[in-house]
């Protein structure tokens, strides 16, 4: 488990002082996979280097594994980052050796294997990863895919317990970003290894976090599950980073144009209730007219949902009636008007 607490990272540039983390807290458990978004110069990167020291904070707390890494000397602490990897955006791969030179280099860094056990370790690892035909090869001749994966084992060289990746996809494209996170997702349920990720690409959180924080200027907004947060984003940054995807519905322009005289809703639709034609029931049931306004229907890390806006009439019922037989079939529902 990561714990950290109460972080502080102040940068001075230019006479100009930047608080790039601001008092952030978070715990991330053990075999999570947990995204962190944020505009630009939120404080993600300057927050996931923290996870391994690569950043000190000025002041604050980050344990891994209850191990209190700004306890350790030199020695403990190069220990420590062992069992911490990490991926970067542009693969940081050493250009002059091949591809198997690059995943013995951790490896050779730790001392710890003979160099029969380093070849082995290395024909595992380009198993694990999809590369044993590219042994050789040095990362010029590779794509940006390949490099990925290169990177990916390296990081994994040491059998580590944390994995940090820090827009590991973004250089990628579609295709590529697709396999290269089902591969980080079989790793995470092979070795039982914990992710903490940052992306700006918000079908990556979709698709394989479990958790998400979001931060902006230094602090967490809003952190949580992450079918809860896409589905109920509390805070404005959420929204807007939301926005672009489709997935978070905007009613405010529907308010003007509604001329809709019952009542105006967001409904969600989860578990068993995305799965049915629930709104079709209820309107058959209890003669609730519906028109739909917004809509999307997607899956969040394997689960499906609807998210619908619509304006809600029926003859015979009041307004709490209507929500209470909504919420009664596991619908929720926020009155947008
Ligand atoms: N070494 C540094 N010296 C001075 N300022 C820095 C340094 N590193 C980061 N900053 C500043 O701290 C803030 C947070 O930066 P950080 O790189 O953590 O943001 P980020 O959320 O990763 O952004 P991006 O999405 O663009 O990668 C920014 O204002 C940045 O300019
Ligand atoms: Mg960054």
């Amino acid at each position: 488990m990561i714990k950290v607490d109460h972080l502080h990272k102040q940068f001075v540039s230019n006479g100009i002082s930047i608080n790039a983390l601001n008092d952030v807290s978070l715990e991330i458990q053990e075999g999570e996979i947990f995204g962190i978004i944020g505009r630009s110069g939120a404080g993600k990167s300057t927050l996931i280097r923290t996870f391994n020291l690569l950043e000190r904070p000025d002041t604050g707390s980050i344990s891994i594994n209850q191990l209190d890494l700004l306890s350790l000397d030199t020695t403990a602490l190069q220990q420590a980052r062992q069992k911490i990897g990490m991926v970067f955006q542009h693969f940081n791969l050493l250009s002059s050796r091949t591809v198997e030179g690059n995943i013995r280099f951790p490896l050779e860094l730790a001392g710890q294997l003979t160099d029969a056990e380093i070849n082995a370790r290395v024909t595992e690892l380009l198993a694990l990863v999809g590369l044993s035909a590219h042994r050789n090869a040095y990362p010029a001749q590779l794509s940006g895919g390949q490099k990925q994966r290169v990177g990916i084992a390296r990081a994994l060289a040491n059998q580590p317990e944390l994995l940090l990746c820090d827009e590991a996809t973004s250089a990628l494209d579609p295709e590529t970003t697709e396999s290269i996170l089902q591969l980080l997702q079989d790793i995470n349920q092979k070795l039982n290894l914990t992710i903490v990720l940052i992306t700006h690409e918000m079908r990556v959180i979709r698709q394989i976090c479990d958790r998400v924080a979001v931060l902006d200027k230094g602090s967490v907004v809003e952190t949580g599950k992450v079918i809860d947060v896409f589905l109920f984003p509390a805070h404005e940054v959420t929204k807007s980073l939301l926005a672009e995807t489709g997935l978070h519905l905007d009613p405010t322009l529907l308010r003007k144009k509604h001329l809709h005289d019952g009542l105006l809703l967001k409904l969600t639709f989860t578990g068993e209730a995305a799965l049915n034609p629930v709104l079709d029931k209820l309107s058959r049931e209890h003669q609730i007219h519906y028109n739909l306004f917004q809509g999307a229907i997607s899956e969040i890390k394997g689960e499906s949902f609807g998210q619908l806006i619509a304006g809600i009439k029926a003859d015979h019922l009041s307004s709490a009636e209507i929500l209470a037989v909504f919420a009664a079939h596991g619908v929720k529902t926020e009155v947008i008007q």
